[in-house]
């Protein structure tokens, strides 16, 4: 059998795949074009890609004999599942494992935006410390005992507010359903109208997917119900936010400032406005970019490859409706 893997990934992760199949390897840290990929497709049984390779139905009606698109990612908003269950194609991704570096991001944003992280250091760098100490220096925002509020109480949003306890923070949450209530105690979560969130929360941070129902989901109008002195954090998928609103929030001081990991366009446009903005901490999506986490969803990326090749089922399957198109064989 072969399999596409359309990027470099760690050694041991790739050396699982390559001792049991034939592989098509694009061998660099960049992705391959779009062209690449058609070309590379149709004779895979299995791929494995990652959140920068778009599957579309176009590119998925090419793959003959594709059973696997294993991505490795917790997101799969590039990838169109219901046309890959329609083909019997098998996708998988890799959540869990991503978590905790991922809330770890996100307070690391939080607490840049807060106490002005980015700013002090360009401050320094750039040569303008002129007084050892003044008392209106870069003041910033507390953080400790404020209002957190978290769109999204999935195992991401959840694992931030574990760490909000820590910061003696009250948490408001909001998403389709109420967690458990054992599990809102747990972190002294209360469960509200997206309205109240944004108009009471101190910091705003989104965990949720990127979908038809969530693109777009803080505009204007939402962005206008925060507080002047309130702050927004996105590690999730930047389309969730309108950035031309966020930008003018930003200018006009609807609120205070934001941290973003993720944008609408990625990578973030050289001539975007959001460069010009002080009151914005900006990272490249590099939410679950460590070490030990990046080697972690290569290898489950790896297993869920492997186990749908070899007829099982995978650990993480995204479309389970699949296996009644396609029942898997071993
Ligand atoms: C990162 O954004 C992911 O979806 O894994």
């Amino acid at each position: 059998m072969r399999v596409v893997v359309t990027r470099r990934i760690a050694d041991s992760a790739l050396q699982k795949i390559m001792s049991r199949y034939e592989v098509v390897l694009y061998d660099s840290d960049y992705p391959p074009t779009r062209e690449w990929l058609e070309s590379n497709i149709r004779g895979a049984d299995g791929v494995l890609c990652m959140l920068t390779d778009r599957f579309d139905s176009e590119l998925l009606e090419k793959a003959e004999r594709l059973k696997v698109l294993s991505s490795m990612s917790v997101g799969l908003d590039h990838v169109d599942l219901d046309a890959a269950t329609r083909r019997g194609i098998y996708v998988t991704y890799t959540p869990d494992v991503l978590t905790d570096a991922t809330a770890d991001l996100t307070w690391a944003l939080l607490l840049a935006a807060a106490r002005r992280v980015c700013e002090a250091d360009r401050f320094v760098r750039g040569g303008l410390w002129k007084v050892a100490w003044a008392p209106n220096l870069l003041l910033g925002s507390d953080v400790y005992g404020k209002t957190l509020g978290i769109i999204g109480m999935g195992r991401i949003g959840y694992a931030v507010a574990k760490r909000a306890t820590g910061f003696g923070m009250q948490i408001l949450y909001h998403q389709r359903h109420r967690i458990p209530e054992e599990k809102e105690r747990a972190v002294n979560a209360r469960y509200v109208a997206l309205e109240e969130l944004l108009s009471t929360s101190d910091y705003v941070t989104i965990h949720l997917p990127l979908t038809e129902q969530t693109k777009g989901l803080i505009n204007e109008k939402r962005l206008r119900l925060m507080k002047p002195t309130s702050y927004l954090i996105n590690t999730s998928r930047g389309a969730i936010v309108d950035e031309k609103a966020l930008i003018k929030a930003l200018k006009e001081g609807w609120i205070k400032g934001a941290a973003l990991d993720v944008y609408e366009k990625e990578p973030l446009p050289e001539d975007s406005p959001l460069l010009k903005l002080d009151n914005l901490v900006l990272t490249p999506h590099i939410g679950s970019a460590t070490t030990e986490t990046r080697n972690k969803m290569a290898e489950i990326a790896a297993e869920n490859l492997i186990a749908v090749l070899t007829g099982a089922l995978p650990r993480y399957l995204a479309n389970t409706d699949v296996v009644r198109v396609r029942p898997l064989v071993s």
